[in-house]
């Protein structure tokens, strides 16, 4: 008997923000000052977040957007999305323990998590592949699609990647306070 598969691709991609060393002492003094509020809602549990947090999305968004916007453009040119506009971005700080729980981003066409500090890439972002109970379960992905992919990022990276694909973070390891700042942000295609 033959048996044949066939499959879909799973896109994760990352970029290096080019101009990353020049704004980021000065992001994260930005980010720091504004002594954002802790996320704990629903079992996670991040230090400081700006989710849902009009007055505290604006000078860092300007720093950040007008720095990275037209490496985002080439990025997303590549990924046939010639057209595109930001739905939503917040930041996250992260401090040894914390962790945010398995979520997607829901109706945007990428979702996107630009690693400001990271002290540590085992602290990146985990994917979990949509069909990963059949591969658990019956083995039946080849194995360069693991049910389990956490990409081999650096500081500076931007991972984009579908808004339904499942992602946490894993619970933060080290010493030091604030040892991750992202910055998250949604991108829909337009036109
Ligand atoms: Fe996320």
């Amino acid at each position: 008997m033959e048996l044949r598969k066939e499959g879909f691709e799973i896109p994760v991609y990352i970029s290096h923000l080019p101009n990353h060393e020049e704004i980021r002492d000065g992001l994260l003094e930005i980010i720091d000052e504004l002594d954002a509020p802790a996320w704990t809602e629903n079992g996670l549990n991040i230090a400081r977040c700006s989710y849902d947090q009009g007055k505290l999305n604006q000078r860092w968004r300007r720093t950040f957007f007008d720095a990275a916007r037209s490496h985002l453009s080439e990025v997303y040119a590549e990924l046939k999305t010639p057209k595109w506009e930001l739905q939503r971005a917040w930041f996250q700080s992260y401090d040894p323990g914390n962790m945010h729980h398995l979520h997607t981003h829901g109706a945007c066409t990428w979702a996107n998590a630009y690693y400001l500090k990271l002290s540590d890439p085992a602290n990146a972002t985990v994917f979990y592949h949509p069909s990963r109970h059949w591969v658990e379960l019956r083995g039946c992905l080849e194995s360069d699609s693991p049910p389990r992919l956490q990409p081999d990022v650096r500081e500076g990276d931007i991972v984009h990647f579908p808004g339904y694909l499942e992602h946490e973070a894993p619970v933060t390891r080290g010493e030091d306070p604030e040892s991750k700042t992202i910055i998250a942000f949604n991108v829909t295609q337009v036109g």
